[in-house]
């Protein structure tokens, strides 16, 4: 299948970096949002991301105006009826996600592939939320997506193995190094195994067993990893790992994923990682 027009719904961290990662593979993009404010927002930080490249001399002035001229931003779903696939990576949330789904059946043409970037949402409900839970997949990037070279592809109930095929192929259009799962089951392979590494690692001090610095020095220095756990969890934020590993305990009733109530504690105080300023370490303002 030949794809060359992408939609991307959800301007932020994740969506932009999808786009711009289409349109330097040489695909038309288009950003969208809830409003056409925050699809522009999203093109202006790739352009400034491309600027900063321009500047360091890692591609040319030329190079980041061909970039761009394959970003187009909407503040709405319309684009949609011209898509050859859709990427959507709106917020987590799945009342949120199962709306987009509906209205992106009603546009979009009856072949397209519709995908997820959802990290540990039902793929399958978003699948119902359409007449064409076959052409419903996840496709979950890593960020950012420009460089990350790994896409988990994975089935909903319903999606077919050509769909699946589509997904991977158009994985490797954009440069990527594809895995597909064989069934659905929340947050996929890397997000659950590092949810686990991300609890054990809080457990080691909540148990005062060791200091977060030594925690951390110890996986670097001892099983290679390039930061340690407590480092990756203040990047990711507290939050949000807490959200995902109450997915995964509720969507497979297993008690292996309680988190630390430590978690809960610092949660409570504001300490989110890294966007707040303070997590297992301090970041000052
Ligand atoms: N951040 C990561 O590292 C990461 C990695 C892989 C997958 N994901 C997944 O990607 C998705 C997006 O994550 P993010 O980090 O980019 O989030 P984000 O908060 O940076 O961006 C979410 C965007 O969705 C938009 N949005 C909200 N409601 C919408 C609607 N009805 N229609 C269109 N857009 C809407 C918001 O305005 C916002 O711009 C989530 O499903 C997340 O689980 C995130």
């Amino acid at each position: 299948m030949d794809i060359k027009k992408v939609v991307v719904v959800g301007a932020g961290t994740m969506g932009g970096g999808i786009a711009q990662l289409c349109a330097q593979q040489g695909l038309q993009a288009t950003i969208t949002d809830i409003n056409q404010e925050l699809s522009d927002k999203a093109r202006a930080r790739i352009e400034a991301g491309l600027s900063g490249r321009v500047e360091k001399g890692k591609i040319t002035d030329a190079v980041k105006t061909d970039v761009l001229s394959r970003i187009a931003t909407a503040g709405n779903l319309s684009p949609a009826s011209e898509a050859d696939i859709v990427i959507e990576s709106a917020i987590e949330d799945l009342n949120i996600k199962k709306s987009i789904f509906a209205q992106l059946d009603e546009l979009a043409p009856p072949d397209t592939v519709l995908a997820t970037n959802t990290t540990s949402l039902s793929i399958s409900t978003m699948a119902d939320a359409t007449r064409r839970p076959d052409k419903v997949v996840q496709m979950h990037f890593f960020n950012p997506p420009v460089i990350m070279k790994l896409v988990e592809i994975m089935p909903g109930r319903k999606t077919s193995k050509a769909t699946l095929e589509i997904a991977a192929s158009f994985a490797r259009q954009l440069g990527k190094d594809p895995v597909i799962c064989k069934n659905e089951a929340p947050a996929g392979i890397v997000s659950r195994i590092l949810g686990q590494l991300l609890n054990e690692a809080t457990w080691l001090v909540a148990d005062g067993i060791a200091d977060p610095q030594d925690i951390d020095k110890a996986m670097k220095l001892g099983a290679n990893h390039p930061m340690g756990p407590l480092q990756l969890i203040d990047m990711i934020g507290l939050d949000i790992h807490r959200a995902k590993m109450q997915t995964l305990s509720k969507e497979l009733n297993d008690p292996r994923y309680a988190h630390p109530k430590l978690i809960d504690e610092m949660i409570t105080e504001g300490r989110l990682g890294r966007k707040t300023g303070k997590g297992f370490y301090d970041y000052g303002d």
